[in-house]
Parts: structure tokens; sequence; C-alpha cells
């Protein structure tokens, strides 16, 4: 039961997203059949997962068969790839064989990295590849394969980036989860939302972060991130998947910040600051930026994972994990001594001096600008660190997870100071709050002008957080802020923990869209760089999604079910004059 309470409370996503019951039991049937499903599986597969284990290393069949394959962008997208998967056991001879139109077929062997799992103990193997010196905009197929594989070699195809002003798309959403609904907060949604992707054909798609909630799952993290990978693989061994780290992939046991699955899965964009390479990167593709940021270091909010009690959490014996005792939080605010934020700005200003380089496009999964009313909100943390750096080097769009539901800001560019207020007593409260420069939705947005925030954050778990605030005294729509830590006080329970919501509110004038319907969706943005005697380049971006897949409608009330169909809900135009022009 310990793993189960753990389950539970260990989220500071998932807290609000279902009041108590009315027999006070704080447990609603969804967290209740979840939780004890759960819990059956946490008691067994420690035990069974180190007996597999043992009889592997016995034993020469070794299986090698690669598994969970996805492409990453290498440094310059229009010239490498990285091909990455993971296999159940070591994989013997672990290789690529590419072929492309302009060479003969040949073979790039891959690197190995692997990681034990300092909650369950298992051993989790994963293989990188790195492809250069390819041709851009160009097609190329590849098969995946060891010695010691079970199956045929994997086929995959892709296409690299276009050099220079070329248009192209990609397609984004953060909090995806997987289809096994064993898993806390898993649902069918996310193979939906996997088919969504290559529905759209994008050059390469955005993960925004709380990739599959293995931290919720403490007794089985390595058989969460296996589902997440094989689910993604339909789409991301065709394409690449970017990720930002959400705070869902923090994860005890697992390294100094908890990122060791993720980083150890997905081979990354250098960073070039030794320590944190993948925690954070950049790349370009034709006349975009793009700029991954690792949000749980500058916002004030406790959401990493939570031992909510009233028993401790106790790692496998074969970790030599001491048990980590109730109430303890895995917070990490502040973990790089400030290097992250030194980068984007060093990252920021070069992009700025770059005349190739006109948009700039930031990926975060904790939200500045957030006005739900069952998530997180909005976090100061963020507001205060980066959208100076964001308004200097006029940063265009960022893009958002963690409040599992659409949103879209009017561009905004400083602070309103001093127009928040205590979300208990009333006593007025710094949020720094952004400054819409218009709030006029016309549709068509200037961009160099002020940052467009938008969230994307239903990918597919269990959990749609689409209720937004609302001040009843004048109707304004209201948000929720973060502006101190939550950490965790005690629960109604003896022994139990749990974390406040918000301290602040404030009216979301910056707020200009949200999506009521559903919180399901997918971002789709088309780049045109404009022609050669253009002054000015656009982004459309249309965000599509899922009507009727709310497990419950907030506004309706009404029970829905995953739904393959993607529908448009609304279309908005960025434009902004080019770099060499401005
Ligand atoms: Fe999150």
């Amino acid at each position: 039961m310990a793993w189960r309470n753990a389950d539970r409370m260990n989220t500071a996503d998932d807290q609000p997203i279902v009041p108590d019951e009315p027999d006070g039991s704080g447990l609603s049937r969804r967290q209740v059949l979840t939780g004890a499903g759960t819990a059956g599986l946490l008691a067994t597969v420690p035990v069974l997962r180190s007996t597999q284990r043992a009889a592997a290393s016995t034993t020469p069949a070794v299986d090698g068969t690669p598994e969970q394959i996805h492409l990453t962008l290498g440094s310059d997208p229009a010239t490498s790839m990285t091909v990455s998967w993971a296999s159940p056991g070591p994989a013997a001879d672990a290789r690529v064989l590419l072929s492309g139109p302009h060479r003969r077929p040949f073979e790039i062997p891959a690197i190995q990295r692997t990681y034990t799992d300092g909650l369950n103990g298992e051993t989790v193997w994963t293989y990188h590849a790195e492809l250069k010196h390819l041709r851009p905009d160009t097609e190329y197929s590849y098969a995946v394969t060891a010695h010691n594989s079970s199956a045929g070699p994997f086929a995959g195809t892709f296409r690299t980036a276009p050099k220079g002003r070329a248009p192209f798309r990609f397609t984004s959403f953060g909090d995806l989860a997987t289809p096994n609904t064993n898993w806390v907060l898993s649902y069918g949604q996310a193979a939906f939302a996997v088919a969504a992707v290559e529905s759209f054909s994008p050059l390469f798609h955005l993960l925004n972060g709380d990739l599959c909630y293995a931290d919720l799952n403490p007794a089985v993290q390595p058989e969460v991130w296996r589902d997440f990978g094989n689910n993604n693989q339909s789409s991301a061994a065709f394409r690449a998947w970017m990720p930002v780290a959400g705070n869902h992939e923090i994860e005890f046991g697992n390294g100094p910040q908890g990122f060791t699955s993720y980083l150890t899965r997905y081979h990354l964009p250098d960073n070039g600051v030794p320590g944190f390479r993948g925690n954070w990167y950049s790349f370009q593709v034709a006349n975009v930026l793009f700029v991954a940021l690792q949000g749980d270091e500058v916002i004030y909010q406790d959401a990493g994972p939570l031992v909510s009690g009233p028993a401790p959490l106790t790692p496998a014996a074969s970790t030599g994990n001491p048990a980590i005792d109730p109430g303890t939080s895995f917070y990490i605010r502040g973990y790089s001594g400030g290097a992250q934020t030194a980068w984007l700005e060093r990252t920021l200003a070069a992009a700025r001096r770059n005349p190739s380089i006109d948009w700039i496009v930031a990926q975060i999964h904790e939200i500045a600008c957030s006005s739900s009313s069952t998530g997180n909100g909005s976090d100061r943390g963020i507001r205060e660190a980066w959208l100076p750096l964001f308004d200097q080097y006029r940063v265009d769009l960022v893009l958002n997870g963690h409040d599992h539901d659409y949103e879209r800001s009017f561009p905004v560019r400083g602070f309103d100071h001093m127009v928040g207020r205590d979300a208990v007593t009333g006593a007025p409260v710094e949020t720094l709050r952004p400054h819409p420069v218009t709030t006029t939705d016309t549709g068509v947005f200037d961009t160099s002008k002020g940052t467009v925030h938008l969230i994307l954050g239903g990918g597919g778990t269990s959990a749609n957080l689409d209720t937004y605030g609302l001040d009843a005294a004048d109707g304004l729509t209201q948000a929720k802020v973060f502006t101190k830590p939550n950490h965790p006080i005690p629960g109604s329970a003896p022994g139990t923990f749990t974390r406040p919501g918000a301290d602040a509110l404030e009216d979301a004038v910056w707020s200009a869209k949200r999506d009521t319907s559903t919180g399901y969706g997918i971002g789709v943005f088309d780049v045109d760089p404009g022609g050669e005697h253009d002054e000015s380049t656009s982004i459309t971006v249309r965000y599509f999604h899922a009507l009727g897949a709310d497990p419950t409608n907030p506004t309706t009330g009404q029970k829905g079910a995953p739904n393959p169909n993607y529908t448009l809900f609304e279309t908005v135009t960025l434009i902004r004059p080019r770099a060499h022009k401005h």
C-alpha cells in the first residue's frame, strides 16, 4: 500500500484534477481503481524483474531485439540524424544500416548507454547511432538490428531538414503518457495522439515534457517508459521527436536531478555545458531557432515526485537505496547554478546576430501564462528568470505542456507590477503579470512586438485539465500563480503529506483563447520563410482538437472516450520582419 499511496500523491499535476469525493475519502473512483490495480503490480513486478534479470545473465539467449525506436535531430538537422532504441537485454553488435539515394548502403555502429533504475533495480539497455554527412532535404531509409535480435531488422525512413530559407511544418503537444491504462495517468488517447502526428506529416514533432509519468508508477518506471517508447515508435521512427524534460521526468533514485532515464534514452544536441547535455539544447531548421529549456530549474512550484505516506517509498533491495521518508519531495530549483540561464542568454544573443534566423521558438514544459483552474496555473519563476530575456531578444513563441489543455496568450512584453493578490488573504502580491501588447484577437500577430505563449498540454493523459479560471466578482478570466515554493505539508490522514496549490491570483488579461470543449489536441505549425523580396515571414498556427475525448468534460459533465478524429479548433497567423530587414 505504500506504493499505491506514493502513486496517488506524488504529482503536482494530478493533485488538483479530481476533487475529493463526497464520502470524504479523498479518493476518486478513478484513483481508487488505478491505485488498486497498480498496487498489485507493484507488489510483484520488482520480484519478477530481478528473477528475470538473473536468468538473463546466466543464459546465452540475451534478447537484443530492437524496440522503442525513435529519431532525434542531430546538431545540424539538414545533415545529421540520430537513431535511438532499447532492447530487453544487452544487444550484440547493435547497428543501423543506412540507405539513401546517392550512396551505397553502409553500417553505422551504435553506442550503448545503460542505467539501473534506482527504485526497482532493473537495468535498461539503450542504443544510439549518429548518422552524419547526410544531404539536406533528402529521404533516407534505414534498418535497425543486432546480432542477438530475435526479429528481422526494423525498417524506418526519415527526411533531412532543408537548408536555407525553405518552408517546413512541425507539430507539438506535451503530456502524452501511454495507452496502457494499467499505469497511472495513461489513457487510450496517447495512441491516437501519435497517429495524429503522422497524419500531418511534419518534418519533426516537439514533445513538451511529461512524457509518460513513469515517476507516478515508482515500482515499474522502466515498464512505463517501454510502453511509451513502443507507442511512439509508429511516428518517432519516421520523423524526429524532440523532447524537453518536464517535472514527471524527475525520478527518485535516478541521478542528481532524477533525469537519468530521460537522458539515457534520448540523444539530444549538445549544449556544450559540462554535466547537462540533453537538459537543454537548441537547433536551427531553415529560418527558425528552436530552444528547448528545462523549466524545473526556475519554477517555484514543487512539482517533482513526492512520497505522500503514510508508508515510506522502499526501493528494491538490489538497488541498495534506502527507503524514502513520507513528505519527501524531489525539488530541483536552481540545480545548474545559473548555467542554463547563462546559456540561454548566449544562445539568444547569438541568434539575433545571425541573419539566417528570423524566428525563435522556445519549448518549456512548465508555464508562464496559464489560467487553468484545475491544473497548476502560471509560475512566477519562469516570468522572472526568462521572460526578460525573451523580451530583450524578441522570442516569438513559447510552447508549453504541464496543464492538460489549450490556451493561447496575446503577444506579451514586459510586466504589469503589483496587480496580483494572495489567494487566501487577498493581500497584494507581485506576480509579474505579463503585459499584453494588444487585447484584440485579430488572428494575426506580429511577434516581434511581443511573445505568444501557447499551452499544448493535451497529448494523451487520462487527466483533462480544461477548466479555466474566472473571477466571479468581475467576470474576468483569472489565473493562479505560484510566487513561492509549495513544499509538502501534512495531509488530512495521519502521516500523509500533500502540496498546496498556487498561492496567488491575477486577472489573466494576457489570455486570448481557451479551449473549453476538450483538453486534447495537437498544434500544427507551417513556417513560410517568405520570398526573396518579401519584408516579412510567417508561421501559420493551427490547433486541432479531439472532441469528446475528455474522460469527463468539465463544462458539460459528459463522459467521453478516446477519439482518433482531430478537427480544427482555430487558426492564427504569426508574422515578423525578416532578420536582415530588421
Ligand atoms: Fe507537468
